[in-house]
């Protein structure tokens, strides 16, 4: 009993979670994982089917062993007239399960892309080594309001990924809601994703690009409509401006990398960090979000995420404690 319940235990864990493909909490998700149970269905019975047939093959084969010695050789002949006659219906099984996946291939491949209605929101996502580059269309200005390493969707809403890359190809996959689509240099691709149930959800890149691949994660939030836009607006807003010593630091140290709206830190480079403090992750999920953790990445990037774009800057221990004190009130 306990060892049956041990084994329900393993396989439930193994299909929850916040990164599982056997968990949808999405349409596109869905319809991938009803694909999934169809052919899990299809398969099995079409292998419970064969190995019943062998097994009976090699029981009768035992069975009769030493017949043919003892001259009873149309034995095998009535068999082999017997499996001729099963011929027809063995191959218009295989042709109608053939029929009945592609037939649901074709239509869950269908429910994934981008063919129907004008969708409520665009979302610019861009693969970068190692992060991922996150502009949202402003609804009131039409312009786009960027963050990192972070996408929260409203939960229901058809959000239109534009799906590009940097420098190397990448791939967008939130197995909860969606993907995975290739992220490829000079090429957009269309993801239309609608999320339904709220939550955090964790993303990662799927396609191998270098070094810190498997530290290329995306936290993914989903949440009511009205906590979605009211989160929007306060990204589209500038930072506070806590000002002071560490404002000063990142202003010679960091802004030629790392913009911060409403300041004059402009770079592009890498990640804005406009409100980087209310993200959940530091280095596209390397780092849990504390001030500690934003001290110790700037003091020792290439220790904790080796080849990282973000290089060592030396800093007096004093401005190292100034500038993480000021990114922490980032908010
Ligand atoms: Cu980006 Cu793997």
């Amino acid at each position: 009993m306990s060892a049956r319940l041990l084994v329900a235990c393993l396989l439930l864990t193994g299909c929850a979670g916040t990164q599982s493909t056997l968990d949808p909490g999405g349409d596109q998700a869905g319809a991938l994982f009803s694909l999934f149970a169809l052919m899990m269905w299809v398969c099995g019975a079409i292998y419970t089917v064969v190995a019943a047939g062998l097994g009976w093959a090699l029981w009768q084969a035992w069975r009769r062993r030493g017949v043919d010695a003892r001259g009873h050789g149309d034995v095998t002949h009535r068999t082999d007239r017997r499996l001729t006659r099963l011929l027809p219906i063995v191959a218009g099984t295989i042709v109608l399960g053939l029929t009945v996946l592609i037939t649901a291939s074709f239509f869950a491949d269908r429910a994934l892309f981008a063919t129907r209605a004008a969708p409520a929101l665009e979302v610019r996502v861009t693969g970068h080594q190692w992060w991922w580059r996150v502009e949202y269309r402003d609804p009131a200005s039409g312009g786009w309001i960027e963050t990192a390493n972070e996408l929260h969707l409203p939960q229901g809403q058809t959000v239109r990924l534009a799906l590009g890359a940097a420098d190397v190809i990448h791939s967008f996959w939130v197995p909860n809601v969606a993907g995975k689509l290739d992220m490829i240099p000079g090429r957009t691709n269309l993801l239309d994703i609608t999320a339904r149930r709220a939550g955090w959800y964790r993303g990662q890149c799927a396609e191998f690009c270098g070094m810190q691949h498997a530290h290329m994660a995306l936290a993914v939030k989903v949440e009511p409509p009205a906590a979605f836009r009211a989160w929007l607006a306060a990204q589209a807003a500038s930072a506070g401006a806590p000002g002071g010593r560490g404002a000063m630091v990142f202003a010679t140290a960091c802004s030629a990398c790392h913009a911060i709206r409403g300041t004059g830190a402009g770079g592009r480079a890498g990640p804005d960090l406009t409100h980087v403090a209310e993200r959940r992750t530091l280095a596209a999920g390397t780092l849990t979000m504390t001030r500690g953790n934003l001290q110790g990445w700037i003091a020792q990037p290439q220790a904790i995420k080796p080849g990282t774009s973000m290089p060592a800057v030396p800093l007096t221990p004093a401005d190292a404690d100034a500038v993480a004190g000021y990114l922490a009130g980032l908010r």
